[in-house]
């Protein structure tokens, strides 16, 4: 089929490679010359396990262009819009500011019977409003909303394998198109769910929203873990073989960041006050405090292994995105702990495989590198904040020799403590003794 992309960000991006990768014909669209440079120079804009080898293969095969113009939108048979969808500044509801420009830029170039397809997370209510617009302007034209839900590290991986399709549908039609694009997903079994629109937005919010609450969960769990001198990593073991329960999500830390859980759960708050039904999601405003409490108890831990102070101590922060396998920094705890402790007057050197320079361009007023060794040397704190593989796989004896004072906060309870401890190390964790 031929395709149209508009936005080539995380989500974009890999949903062009991937379908052309799956041999149909694909044009990504993106406002950002340097963004469609990059991606035309085979070189993906931000860091993703697996896009590199996808944009080169599809783009050998000739299937994938990109472009900055809309108007090479024309003629594609399906236009997928993955358009971000940001928190608006100041506010906690969704921005559709790009949602609507790219719906409104592809209305003078849909070709008869072609499909919009919405992957952007939109507050509910959305597909129905562009779809009364699409009547009146495009009534040739046809829409579905189609939302995504893969996770930043693994994003090829889930795109060309999803756990489920969900399709928001008006029409039959709509759905036997989304099975042409998704063929191979679907031959090999791949549930499919095909239901209205609202539902169909809904479902991404409610799964983001349920997967943020368990860990909230987890680390109320570990808060009170904290206080009864309980262990939250064999309370979260314990109670995860419960296949009801499950362990995963289950991890208690700094808590959850990123682009996608901490918005998504806010716009789906404002969204329910203005339908009316805030009463129903008022426990998200609590899964939010949580969270945002699991920084600030980082911060204290560090204050108080240092003595009630971190004013000219020298902490090595590692980690600086919101989880590893990616260079994200949106709305990331690591770097929000980090720049807490500078602004308390510690001397802070952050460290990342992949996050640096993004970093650097949000709170230049860090010191970054990207060597641990080099963070590591002569730091009278480490503070572990992104469970990198590198960082977890550290050696506690080889470590000591690099650091003045041994003193570690696993701040996402990824460290064995024995082992540290044995090596001399005080270590100190979230709901853990
Ligand atoms: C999430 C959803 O998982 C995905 O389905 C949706 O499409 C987009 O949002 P992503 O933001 O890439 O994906 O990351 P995810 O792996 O879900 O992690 C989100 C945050 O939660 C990270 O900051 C992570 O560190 C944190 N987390 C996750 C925990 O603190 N504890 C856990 O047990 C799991």
């Amino acid at each position: 089929m031929r395709i149209s992309v508009i936005g080539c960000g995380y989500l974009g991006a890999v949903h062009a490679s991937a379908l052309a990768e799956l041999g149909h014909d694909v044009v990504g669209i993106d406002v950002d010359e340097r963004k469609i440079a990059a991606l035309r120079a085979g070189r993906p804009p931000f860091f993703e396990p697996g896009l590199p080898e996808i944009l080169s293969s599809a783009a050998a095969s000739g299937r994938l262009r990109f472009s900055t113009d809309i108007a090479d939108a024309a003629g594609a048979d399906v236009h997928f819009l993955a358009v971000g969808t940001p928190q608006t500044i100041g506010g906690t509801s969704a921005d559709l500011r790009y949602v609507d420009a790219a719906f409104e830029g592809l209305l003078p170039h849909l070709a008869e019977g072609s499909l919009i397809v919405g992957k952007s997370t939109v507050p509910v209510g959305t597909a129905a409003r562009l779809a009364a617009r699409l009547a009146k302007e495009a009534p040739h034209a046809n829409l579905a909303w189609n939302p995504e839900f893969l996770r930043e590290g693994f994003a090829v991986k889930d795109t060309l394998e999803p756990d489920r399709l969900v399709y928001g549908v008006a029409d039959e039609r709509a759905a036997s198109v989304l099975d042409q694009v998704y063929r191979a997903a679907i031959e090999a079994g791949t549930p499919r769910i095909v239901t209205d629109y609202a539902t169909a937005e809904l479902v991404k919010v409610a799964a983001n929203a349920f997967l943020a609450t368990k860990i909230s969960f987890i680390n109320a769990m570990s808060e009170i873990a904290d206080a009864t001198g309980a262990d939250v990593t064999a309370l979260a073991d314990a109670i995860g073989h419960d296949v009801r329960i499950g362990r995963r999500f289950l991890n208690a830390g700094v808590g959850f960041g990123g682009g996608c859980l901490p918005k998504d759960i806010r716009a789906f708050t404002a969204r329910a006050e203005e339908l009316g039904r805030g009463d129903s999601l008022a426990f998200l405003k609590e899964v939010d405090a949580i969270n945002m409490r699991q920084r600030q108890r980082v911060v204290d831990l560090a204050i108080d292994v240092l003595g009630g102070s971190v004013f000219r101590k020298k902490v090595a922060v590692l980690g600086v995105t919101f989880k590893p396998d990616s260079d994200d920094v949106r709305d990331s705890p690591a770097l929000d702990v980090a720049v807490h402790l500078k602004g308390l007057g510690a001397e802070v050197v952050a460290t990342d495989p992949e996050g640096v320079e993004n970093a650097r361009m949000r709170h230049p007023q860090l010191d970054y590198t990207t060597s641990a060794r080099e963070a590591l040397t002569g730091a009278d704190l480490v503070v572990l904040v992104t469970e990198w593989r590198e960082y977890r796989a550290l050696d506690p004896i080889e470590t000591g020799r690099l650091v003045a004072e041994r003193r570690i906060i696993d701040g996402r309870n990824v460290l064995d403590l024995h082992a540290w401890r044995a090596a001399g190390w005080q270590v100190r964790g979230l709901g853990r003794p």
